[in-house]
């Protein structure tokens, strides 16, 4: 029995969405733990292309997906997320999605308050999603947010509702030079929600935990990155919520046992949206290069991604972080044609080798990257299925890649379908 975590590396973007999909033939239950609709995930299953940003990546391959305590819920856009899926032909309904009770909901103050903010910031702006999932966690921690159990509860949530927004109305108006928000309407329009979404909210914790009991596989899904993590990342240009392994139990409601891997999705080069420190950055024709053969566009905002180098700095930081027992590798394909690959393998602040990520945002957007070279591949490797067949070099800057964050490669991704995968261990197969 394995129960596997899959965990962004890096900034995010790194695959997750493809990685999941395909695993989870494999696992009876898949968990989001985190985020919110910050994240989009994509699968693409015959030729066709699926971005979903709040509802787990297993729903493709009919297992039951749960949004687990830890993430934060716009229902507006779930629900429109559960139409689209089911224009689709992808099957939704209470007995394959289930939302934790105690899940907290995006309010439209929460997305007014994200964007308004964030334009009072300028130069300074963290560059979110303005999705609301900052302010969402704020409340959450400030005790001054709505679970999902008393979203589905009227009286409750009105209660809930009219007692809020005249400090949001005051930060919105008086603060942010925003328009302030009915208390009818907001009740109105999320009442209308809560109706359609009450029959999927159940106590997910005993859900999972009763799975656990009989043996049944796991895939809990990551949502953003290693570096985005409140604690862990390049903060304040972080998201809001712990992205790191660990809170996949916390984010679900089990204990840290159940966990029998965790999965790092490693893109085989770096890509960031937003802003915040990125040392290995490329601002010359390789960067561009990668951006547009890696079709390197935000799969929630369409932002043009940063593109950059391999950076092992980060990537020793997520392995010990998370606990990595194994690597997914994706968008290997993306580096064909590159004569010269690099990879970094520490900083230079001051005349000095740095091998640790600092944690002063000043010193690390002060770093140079150190780099290693490596000869590239001109082949194209998208078609390639068993490992032997890929070029030499291809396979050297694999080995390298392990031998650096000293953690084996398990999967490695070579095109966005399903099937352009080269499988090398799959840690929930049972033998
Ligand atoms: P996630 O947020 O980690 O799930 O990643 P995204 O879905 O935001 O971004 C990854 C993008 O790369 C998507 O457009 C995927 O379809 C695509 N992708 C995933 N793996 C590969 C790969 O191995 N090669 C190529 N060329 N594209 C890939
Ligand atoms: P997936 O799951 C990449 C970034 C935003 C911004 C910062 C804070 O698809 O990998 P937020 O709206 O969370 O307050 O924004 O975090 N960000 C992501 N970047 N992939 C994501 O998710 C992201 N989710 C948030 O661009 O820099
Ligand atoms: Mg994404």
């Amino acid at each position: 029995m394995a129960n596997i975590v899959i965990i962004g590396t890096q900034w995010g973007d790194e695959g997750k969405g493809k990685v999941v999909d395909l695993l989870a033939e494999y696992a009876d239950l898949v968990v989001r733990f985190q985020g919110g609709n910050n994240a989009g995930h994509t699968m693409v299953v015959n030729g066709k292309q699926f971005i979903s940003h709040i509802v787990p990546s297993g729903i493709l391959q009919n297992k039951i997906c749960i949004i687990g305590n830890g993430v934060v819920i716009d229902p507006k856009v779930l629900l429109e997320e559960i139409e689209s899926l089911k224009s689709k032909g992808v099957s939704i309904s209470p007995e394959n999605l289930m939302i934790s009770e105690n899940a907290h909901i995006i309010m439209p103050y929460h997305k007014n308050i994200d964007l308004a903010s964030e334009s009072t910031k300028g130069e300074n702006k963290i560059g979110t999603t303005g999705r609301g999932i900052g302010p969402c966690y704020e409340d959450k921690a400030s005790r001054k947010g709505i679970r999902f159990v008393d979203f589905i509860d009227p009286e409750v949530f009105k209660e809930k509702v009219c007692s809020v927004l005249p400090e949001k109305n005051f930060i919105l108006e008086k603060y942010l030079s925003d328009k302030a928000l009915d208390a009818d309407s907001i009740i109105k329009e999320y009442s209308f929600y809560a109706k359609q979404l009450a029959p999927f909210t159940k106590n997910v914790s005993v859900i999972i935990f009763n799975a656990l009991k009989s043996g049944k596989q796991i895939l809990f899904e990551g949502a953003q990155g290693t570096h985005l993590d409140i604690d862990h990342g390049t903060y304040p240009f972080v998201t809001s919520s712990n992205t790191v392994s660990g809170n996949a139990a916390c984010g679900s409601g089990i204990g840290p046992k159940a966990i029998t891997g965790v999965i790092g999705i490693v893109k085989a080069y770096t890509t960031r949206v937003g802003a915040g420190p990125f040392p290995t950055e490329l601002f010359d024709e390789t960067g561009d290069y990668m951006q547009k053969k890696g079709a390197e566009f935000g799969a929630t905002t369409g932002r043009k991604r940063r593109c950059g180098w391999l950076d092992m700095v980060i990537l020793r930081n997520a392995a010990r972080l998370n606990s990595l027992t194994g690597l997914a590798i994706t968008k290997l394909d993306v580096l064909g044609g590159i004569k010269t690959l690099k990879i970094c393998t520490g900083y230079e602040y001051n005349g000095k080798i740095i091998e640790d990520m600092p944690a002063s945002i000043k010193l690390l957007s002060a770093c140079k990257p150190v780099y290693e070279e490596m000869p590239g591949w001109d082949e194209d490797i998208s078609g390639i299925r068993i490992y032997e067949n890929l070029p030499e070099t291809t396979k050297q800057y694999l080995k390298r890649i392990e031998e650096l964050i000293e953690t084996p490669i398990n999967i490695v991704s070579v095109g966005p379908g399903r099937d352009e995968t080269i499988v090398i261990n799959n840690p929930l197969k049972k033998s």
